[in-house]
């Protein structure tokens, strides 16, 4: 392998000339403390922080920037260490997807516009995964990214508790009467007890597995505790390799392939990890150059077992994931399924990273010969209802429900919905099938998880906890259920979803991945044609910006100009 020489790294441009910019670069740079032995010569890392107060999942992240800098230092690199936003999944409203293009957009600017050879991405919260690995492979700089790693698993009254998954048991049981104030006080007590991401396989955990799997995290980081300190020697080897990985030009582009990211999506698969992966996955690809149709999602589903007993698919928790042996473990146990071939930012190939993974506990990581289910959780539909594709993860639903036809519920939208759904003179029974309309990218806006309907008040007390649900919109990766999620195109825009009434039939069946609304095509153009979109929500703004550029679900939600295309050119320096 041919390694760069000092004068070929990108930051020579601005610390290795003499002219009067140089200087100026210099000069500041010594202004902050710095010698110039510090720097002369040596690659520059860019440590992207998405910190920030709120967000408590990242609340490790200020003394993991500093473990990362050690590693650069110790490697012969100069760390620099550059804020980014912090996309908050607690607290962003009205959905952290909406912004999720706004830090990939951060991502690659900041990189492009300063003087870094190379990158370690510190995220996890949810879509902070996507988006930095997004930007950095726009800008295609060598680039390691850092999972923020669970949080420890949640506790009460002698059971463990899972972020997100149990919240939504417990509120229906509370929703139904049988819980009181004092317990429900009890678990917002215990169910969030360290830093971390959430514990659940929720759409972080999932991430951080698909940015192990397609090569762009360190073998074996995907499942390490945030408070374990085997994270802080993470990040710590972070720094170390990217260093090496700058002399090497290693980029994104020399890793991310077709062959990887069928790698992520099986891994996806034997996770039964969030729907929300589907979206990312489509627009990470999209960023590299690659297709990944809803399709290939489908066709890698049906070949590969389920084999990760977690919630809200299984039992366990990632602290207990960790310990079994991890996501080493589990991709050696479908090593026939990967192709191990790909590069990684290791420096060696996938399946090289495999070498002596175990499993510790075959309940948590089951054998092939005892999968939870033959085939991954997760499946695509499509019909008259769904034109380009609807998700539903079915390993998380009720089996009774995989074929079910039943009498549409509509509500217009989530005010609606809100308003009606406990009233006790909606025409529910347990076989309707509930729709939301206008969840979308477009209608949300930035597509909110709200595709996790609540179960209506009178049938919970009638002892139901699971029912067709339909949506344009997405669910937390901790949520569960027969939620037919991301149905493009959506209702903002006049997909066949607006067109819904109260009593339609609609007819899912996962066998068949069928979704359909089985009302005569003359009466569903007699409503389209009567159809009216609704004003645009934003005028002005990141938000109409946002509604200009955003794409379907199908298509990733990444907006149009933000699509590989034509190389952008470096920043000229004078
Ligand atoms: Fe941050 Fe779930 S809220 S990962």
């Amino acid at each position: 392998m041919t390694r760069k020489r000092p004068e070929e790294l990108r930051s020579h441009r601005w610390f290795g000339v003499q002219d009067l910019r140089s200087f100026g670069h210099r000069s500041r740079t010594h202004q902050s403390g710095f010698a110039r032995e510090d720097y002369a010569g040596k690659p520059v890392i860019g440590i992207l922080n998405t910190w920030s107060d709120l967000n408590p999942c990242h609340a490790h992240f200020r003394t993991r920037a500093e473990e990362v800098k050690r590693g650069v230092w110790q490697a012969g690199g100069f760390p620099v260490e550059l804020p980014a936003m912090s996309l908050g999944e607690p607290f962003m409203k009205p959905s952290t997807m909406l912004y999720r293009n706004l830090l990939a957009m951060e991502v690659e600017e900041l990189a492009r516009s300063n003087p870094v050879d190379g990158l370690v991405l510190l995220g996890g919260c949810d879509k902070t995964v996507p988006a930095m690995l997004m930007g950095a492979t726009s800008v295609d700089l060598p680039s390691i990214f850092l999972p923020a790693g669970p949080m420890l698993r949640g506790h009460w009254r002698g059971n463990t508790l899972g972020s997100g998954s149990d919240v939504w048991k417990y509120w229906a049981e509370k929703r139904a009467g049988a819980l009181d104030d004092q317990a429900w006080r009890e678990m917002e007590d215990g169910i969030a007890r360290s830093f971390g991401t959430c514990m659940t396989m929720g759409t972080a955990s999932t991430m951080a597995a698909i940015a192990e799997a397609v090569g762009m995290a360190l073998p074996g980081s995907a499942a390490v505790p945030a408070s374990d300190s085997a994270h802080p020697r993470l990040a710590t080897a972070c720094g170390r390799r990217i260093v090496e990985m700058v002399w090497e030009d290693q980029k994104p582009s020399t890793i991310l392939t077709p062959a990887s990211f069928d790698n992520a999506v099986t891994v996806l698969m034997a996770l039964s990890g969030s729907t929300n992966a589907i979206i990312h996955l489509v627009a990470m690809a999209g960023r590299a150059g690659i297709q990944l149709p809803l399709e290939r999602f489908d066709a890698i589903s049906r070949r590969t077992p389920l084999l990760c007993n977690l919630r809200p698919s299984g039992s366990y928790l990632m602290e207990d994931f960790f310990y079994a042996g991890g996501l080493r473990a589990l991709m050696a146990e479908i090593q026939d399924l990967l192709a191990l071939d790909c590069r990684t930012v290791a420096g060696v190939s996938l399946g090289e990273t495999l070498a002596g993974a175990a499993i510790w506990n075959d309940d948590v990581i089951r054998r092939r010969d005892n999968p939870l289910k033959p085939d991954g959780g997760l499946a695509i539909l499509t019909g008259n209802l769904a034109p380009n594709g609807a998700v539903i993860k079915h390993a998380a639903a009720e089996a009774r429900l995989h074929a079910h036809t039943g009498p549409a519920v509509a509500f217009e939208d989530y005010n609606d919905m809100a308003r009606r759904i406990d009233d006790p003179d909606l025409p529910v029974t347990a076989d309707s099938v509930l729709v939301l309309k206008r969840g979308g990218p477009t209608g949300g806006p930035g597509m909110p998880e709200w595709g996790m309907l609540p179960i209506p008040q009178k049938l919970l007390r009638q002892g139901v906890r699971d029912m067709v649900r339909i949506s344009d919109a997405r669910m937390s990766g901790t949520s569960y259920g027969a939620c037919i999620l991301h149905v493009a195109p959506e209702a903002a825009i006049g997909g066949p979803i607006a067109l819904v009434q109260d009593g339609d039939p609609i007819t899912l069946n996962v066998a068949e991945r069928r979704l359909s609304l089985d009302v005569p095509e003359a009466e569903l153009a007699r409503r389209r044609a009567n159809w009216q979109p609704r004003p645009a929500h934003y005028e002005r703004g990141y938000g109409k910006v946002y509604l200009d550029q955003v794409t379907q679900a199908d298509q990733g939600c990444d907006w149009v100009d933000l699509h590989h295309g034509t190389a952008i050119p470096e920043p000229e320096i004078h």
